[in-house]
């Protein structure tokens, strides 16, 4: 009987791109769907952006834009990034949506009727000058225990303490750098420990992962509190109900973005109802399933089923948690170049290269684990490329040039066959586990079985003896049949080496069912390079590109940080009038262009990320434009830049060059 799913990722924070530690989750998630689906079960799968929160509204003041503007275009961006590594989403929505609105409104409502919902006043730091309660994050003093400098407001990174923010010695608001004062105001609690008992059997039912629920019990044990639901104006997010000053806290409406998510897309037609799977008896039919990283289990393991259960909904079916992604054995870093962003990615490697080898190292546990280049290029090009297409590709040649692409009617060695149908069970349970890394093992080892049998076996040799045509026909049609069922079990992995593989046999659509019905007396077609080799500089080239990123960004940060530089500052900076004399495309960048600007008798060559917004480079040549003609030059992987040109714009195609009026001479200054 077909399954009936609905599959999350944990929603990401809006406040910054995709990166290779959220693709961690979202290529896993996406592996177990894709998987479901080739085994036929329904499987409904969704994700949205989290958008609530005192950050968002910041951002937003300080780009002095519309909040819902500048969410709106990261969603896309995410959307964008996510299909670009073929996440396979049917719906990726947003918490600020009207569905979500609804349901949190609801839910709270449910709560307060079920007495799970109280208030009480809590003190917290005040900044007077911007007139709003400060979070953890927006103030820092000294630490109450160790007196260390400069700490957050939650907890201190010399001694390790925990405290409340208005413990801080001399504590200053990060935001208006005064002094905050200590204020009280009433806040709402969702009454959690009420919860203890259910939650300690739900954490035992099989929901999560054995060492996840012994995290949780160490946290059941200590005893649980109260959550704090709400926060105060000013906030982006939803008003609670009944009140014109305080709003859900981000976590409190985040998780239910999921459900919303589901809403917006079943409302949009297709037959599936909302209730088929949140209506508390759906968990005999239906099953939820949230993909999320270990740092937000508790969100997830405690919170989230109790306002479920505590409002009437199902409970989620089971929790897949995941460890942490580190880059070459350290923590991600943006000065070395290994906080990867995935839209980066994109334009330096195959992204179902990285699809696989995160499939090489998913386990099913909450272990950390590591992007390692020198492991990463290997993996590919000897065991994908060297392996498993390497079948398809000794055999395709023979099949397509000397039988006109006709293979056998009968199967070689049908034990070999069967070995390779007969793992179809394992596979299936290292699926379902997310434990990718024991399937592709296998699948690798099934991969070493065939090409022993076709060493061993020797189909060129026979290629000169026309009386054993039939012979080399017979092995190579093996060897392609082994290649499918290896194609088939990647699928989930590489949809996209799937596709091609389809294509090239010629055969519709793979299925799981499908797999022990080899092709006989069948006709492939012509032979494409499946997938091809990963290079080493490649790698190298997308750190280098992720340096300059990161520097990009410190520059922006450091210019919002103080408001103000002095005049000695600004005269450091020496800006003159060019003329462009040559610009160019750039061989491998995306965005570049290599400008060749004439400062009145000295040239200098500067790579300007505005190819989007310059599509057609001679269009700029001849140009008058302002450059930064004393920044420190900078060695990029396509050479030398020597300065700046400056344009004004968001980016992508609204970049506009600064020129001056007509008049200006090359090596003019500009002040
Ligand atoms: N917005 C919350 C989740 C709300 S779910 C109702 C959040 N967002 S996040 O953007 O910080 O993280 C999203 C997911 O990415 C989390 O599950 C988190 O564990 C995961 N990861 C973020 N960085 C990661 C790594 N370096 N490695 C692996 N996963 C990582 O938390
Ligand atoms: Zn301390």
């Amino acid at each position: 009987m077909s399954r009936r799913l609905l599959v999350t990722t944990a929603l990401p924070y809006t406040n910054g791109p995709i990166h290779v530690g959220h693709l961690l989750e979202h290529v896993q998630s996406d592996i177990w769907v894709r998987y479901q689906r080739l085994r036929g079960n329904e499987c409904i799968y969704v994700c949205a952006d989290d958008t609530h929160g005192t950050g968002t509204m910041l951002k937003a003041e300080e780009e002095g834009v519309d909040p819902e503007v500048m969410i709106e275009g990261m969603r896309r961006e995410h959307v964008r990034d996510f299909r670009g590594f073929h996440i396979d989403y049917d719906n990726y929505h947003s918490t600020h949506s009207e569905e979500n609105r609804e349901l949190s409104e609801l839910i709270y409502q449910r709560l307060v009727d079920a007495g799970l919902i109280f208030t009480r006043d809590v003190e917290q730091l005040y900044d007077t000058e911007r007139n709003m309660f400060l979070a953890d994050r927006f103030v820092k003093g000294k630490c109450p225990r160790c007196g260390a400098e400069d700490q957050y407001g939650d907890n201190c990174d010399a001694c390790g303490a925990t405290y409340n923010a208005i413990e801080l010695k001399e504590p200053r608001s990060l935001l208006s750098g005064a002094e905050p004062a200590v204020r009280s105001s009433p806040h709402y609690f969702f009454d959690l420990p009420q919860y203890s008992d259910f939650l300690r059997r739900w954490t035992r039912s099989g929901a999560v992962q054995p060492e996840v629920a012994n995290k949780l019990a160490e946290w059941l044990d200590v005893g649980l509190r109260a959550w704090d639901i709400s926060r105060d104006a000013p906030y982006f997010g939803f008003l609670v109900p009944g009140t014109t000053d305080k709003y859900f806290y981000v976590w409190m409406d985040a998780p239910i973005g999921y459900m919303a998510s589901f809403k917006n897309l079943v409302d949009a037609g297709g037959g599936v109802r909302f209730d088929d799977f949140w209506s508390p008896d759906a968990a005999g039919d239906t099953e939820v399933h949230h993909f999320i990283g270990k740092d937000i289990v508790n969100f997830h393991a405690l919170f989230w089923p109790a306002v479920l259960d505590g409002s009437g909904f199902r409970t989620p079916t089971r929790l897949h948690t995941h460890g942490f992604l580190t880059v070459n054995g350290a923590k991600m870093s943006k000065s070395k170049g290994t906080l990867i962003n995935a839209e980066t990615c994109l334009e330096y490697i195959d992204p179902e290269c990285l699809r696989y080898y995160y499939a090489t190292k998913l386990n099913g546990t909450i272990d950390d684990f590591d992007l390692n280049f020198d492991d990463f290029a290997q993996r590919v090009n000897s065991d994908l490329v060297g392996k498993v297409v390497n079948i398809a590709s000794r055999c395709a040649g023979f099949i397509n040039k000397q039988f006109a692409g006709r293979l056998s009617a009968e199967l070689h060695d049908v034990p070999l066959w069967e070995r390779f149908i007969e793992a179809r069970d394992e596979l299936a349970e290292h699926f379902e586990n997310s434990a990718t890394s024991r399937g592709v093992r296998l699948i690798t080892e099934l991969a070493d079985l065939a090409n022993q049998y076709i060493a061993r076996h020797e189909p060129w040799k026979l290629a000169r003896v026309p009386e054993r045509h039939d012979e080399m026909q017979a092995i190579c049609s093996q060897g392609i049949n082994l290649f499918r069922v290896l194609a088939i079990y990647l699928q989930p992995i590489l949809p996209g080496m799937a596709e091609r593989s389809r294509d090239f046999l010629n055969a519709g659509p793979f299925t799981w069912d499908g797999i022990d019905k080899p092709l006989l007396g069948h006709e492939i077609g012509r032979f494409q390079p499946l997938f091809k080799r990963m290079e080493k500089k490649d790698l190298e080239a997308l750190v280098e590109a992720s340096k300059i990123e990161a520097d990009a960004d410190a520059g922006e940060a450091a210019s919002t940080e103080d408001d103000t530089i002095s005049i000695d500052d600004f005269a450091k900076v020496e800006l003159k009038v060019a003329s462009v004399v040559a610009a160019e495309h750039v061989e491998g960048a995306d965005k570049l262009l290599r400008l060749t600007v004439d400062l009145g008798g000295e040239r200098h060559q500067v790579f300007a990320g505005i190819k989007a917004a310059y599509p057609n480079p001679e269009d700029l040549v001849g140009r008058l434009v302002v450059v930064v003609a004393n920044l420190a030059p900078r060695k990029m992987r396509f050479g030398t830049s020597e300065g700046m040109v400056l344009a004004a714009g968001p980016g992508g195609a609204d970049i506009f060059l600064i020129s001056p009026d007509s008049g200006a001479e090359p090596g003019m200054n500009v002040r």
